[in-house]
């Protein structure tokens, strides 16, 4: 039970490689951002309500949680986690949530996923933990796929969830094994550049792309026995390519490729080899702008002028796509000129101000 205000805190990611291979059962390398959520609950005047608000806007309400409804609001984030926690026989009422965050909305850094793991958390430490965090974690993500509508994969909870300070996490989606692999930087940093653009329709593009694999794997499937599209590597896949056409071969090839580019990014970081996680970086650009077809023009200049700048060793979009923010492999002796320089050209082109954020990485989901 909870007899006073308690605190919690759950982070957004950066996703350093690895965009739209989670749920074709792939590896991804996200690693958690010091930028989040922070939820304070405190006991409600009313032991049949639940108060919810925040400071990023001014909703603010009250609903009773047996009549769990989504509302086409960021509360519909916790609603859904309030209802995979009431599903399994927690039904939690006569509390106050409110939300702070400090990460940008919808720029592809996981806002929605640390709305949800801070609450699931949170629900979790009133009811005295009966969850592992690996259950938190598919709960939230349970709840975005079916409260919430968004059929996402299990990277943005789990790299909520899991993180580690200075590590990145590599993540095989599949058999959900992980492995926390530090980050020994030498000298260069990763930054984060926020397009500053807004998404629109992003939920109905990715669940297309999304049927698209599915449809791949259907295809595939006909011929070869493989569970998910990721076990392919990339000779397999060119040996049974002639199978698919159009987009559906695009989408399939670029799930495959992505997942190899992991799996070597990830030993390229253990070796200490950033020039090839750099070109691997610039590989996975290309490929989500060509064969998934998820970047945009804001998302293609940041990343292809910042290929060309000095002391950068790669750049790529980060997340979903369609807008959001690229990430960067800097020398940390230019950052200051390329703050200055790309967010000027930026700017110029398309009349957008990008925002700039020196990636800081810290722990996962926690009361604090
Ligand atoms: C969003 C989803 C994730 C993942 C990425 C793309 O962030 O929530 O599950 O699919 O897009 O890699």
């Amino acid at each position: 039970m909870l007899q006073t205000e308690r605190h919690f805190f759950a982070p957004g990611r950066v996703n350093l490689i690895g965009d739209h291979t989670d749920y074709n059962g792939g590896l991804v390398f996200p690693a958690a951002l010091n930028m989040g959520t922070y939820l304070t609950v405190s006991k409600s005047d009313n032991d049949k309500l639940c108060h919810f608000s925040s400071e990023n806007d001014t909703i603010t309400f009250e609903l009773d949680t047996s009549t769990l409804q989504r509302q086409n609001a960021w509360v519909d984030y916790p609603l859904g986690v309030f209802k995979e926690f009431a599903d399994q026989g927690y039904l939690t009422s006569g509390y106050k949530f409110h939300y702070q965050g400090n990460l940008p909305i919808g720029a592809s850094l996981s806002s929605s996923a640390s709305i949800e793991m801070v609450t699931a958390v949170a629900i979790n430490a009133i009811h005295d933990n009966p969850f592992t965090t690996l259950e938190l974690v598919q709960m939230a993500q349970h709840a975005e796929n079916n409260f919430v509508g968004m059929n996402c994969g299990i990277m943005d909870q789990f790299a909520s969830g899991f993180g580690q300070k200075d590590c990145a996490i590599a993540l095989d989606c599949n058999s959900l094994n992980y492995e926390h692999v530090p980050l020994e930087m030498q000298g260069l940093k990763f930054i984060i550049t926020n397009t500053d653009k807004k998404r629109g329709l992003v939920d109905s593009a990715y669940n297309q792309r999304r049927a698209e694999c599915q449809q791949a794997l259907a295809l595939l499937q006909a011929h070869t026995p493989i569970d998910n599209l990721c076990q392919l590597t990339v000779q397999q896949f060119d040996e049974l390519a002639a199978l698919l056409s159009g987009n559906i071969l695009k989408r399939a090839r670029h799930a495959v490729s992505e997942h190899a580019r992991v799996k070597e990014a990830v030993t390229a970081l253990k070796q200490g080899d950033m020039s090839h996680f750099g070109l691997l970086m610039n590989d996975s650009h290309n490929s989500l702008r060509d064969d998934y077809e998820v970047s945009c023009p804001e998302l293609d200049f940041l990343a292809e002028q910042a290929q060309q700048f000095k002391g950068v060793l790669g750049s790529r979009m980060t997340g979903a796509g369609f807008g959001g923010c690229t990430v960067t492999l800097i020398q940390e002796n230019q950052i200051d000129a390329f703050i200055q320089q790309m967010g000027d050209a930026y700017q110029q082109h398309f009349n957008l101000k990008a925002d700039f954020y020196i990636a800081e990485i810290g722990p996962g989901a926690k009361e604090v």
